[in-house]
């Protein structure tokens, strides 16, 4: 309950969706989308998994698309504490893990100061569950004792990507938002050291039935 409200404050899951297969989101996702009042959800959030949010549930998209309309963070920010205010259960569902380039904290920080009680509910990153559906480990001890995660472009104008020349040291690197950016971070991690031959695939859409896999030729 809020000093001087009689409505009892809401609270907010932050949940990650994975990374488009519903089969792969957690028991406890499942759940938190059972209970929710409001499911606020980004652009690569799979319909296959808001199907599990209650029939009655007020579903808010919040997607940024690239190159084009994106929904701004303070909007989503104060959606979120606005709709906790109103005493309301909400899911912050979002695409792979919330905290692997999912702008997560800043959200956490903005409940934070709002005074409005949250939950993390970690999900299957896209890093890891993409390369693994189509059978590339980021690891075998017989090759790959090491892997980075970088992106090759920024969500945000004007914020810098990753410089893939400092990634080059690991032995499996995994680019994301990485598709318009590919020239760029090839040549940046042969300037790293790694070898015109290393072995690379292109994953756009894994998991996705809409869209599948490209080979680079
Ligand atoms: C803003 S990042 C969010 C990453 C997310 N938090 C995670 O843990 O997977 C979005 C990028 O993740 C990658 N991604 C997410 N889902 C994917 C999928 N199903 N197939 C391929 N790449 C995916 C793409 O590179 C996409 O541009």
């Amino acid at each position: 309950m809020r000093k001087g409200s009689r409505k009892p404050l809401g609270f907010v899951w932050l949940v990650g969706a994975g990374p488009g297969d519903a089969s792969l989101l957690t028991l406890k996702a499942k759940e938190c989308l059972k209970r929710a009042d409001v499911v606020i959800y980004d652009r690569l959030v799979a319909p296959s998994v808001l199907s599990f949010a209650r029939p009655d549930a007020e579903l808010i998209y919040a997607g940024k698309e690239p190159g084009g309309e994106k929904t701004s963070q303070a909007w989503i920010n104060e959606t979120m504490v606005a709709k906790a205010r109103e005493g309301k259960k909400v899911v912050r569902l979002k695409n792979g893990d919330p905290f692997v380039f999912g702008r997560g904290a800043e959200e956490l920080e903005a409940l934070a100061e709002a005074g409005v009680p949250f939950e993390i509910v970690p999900g299957v990153s896209s890093a890891f569950a993409v390369p693994a559906y189509a059978g590339i480990p980021l690891t075998d001890r017989r090759f790959a004792s090491s892997f980075a995660v970088g992106v090759g472009k920024s969500a945000e104008e004007g914020n810098d990507s990753v410089d893939f020349c400092k990634l080059a040291q690991a032995d499996t690197v995994v680019a994301l938002m990485a598709v318009g950016e590919l020239e760029k971070v090839i040549a940046q991690l042969m300037e790293g050291g790694k070898s015109p031959k290393t072995p690379a695939a292109l994953i756009e859409w894994g998991q996705r039935r809409n869209k599948g896999l490209r080979l680079p030729s």
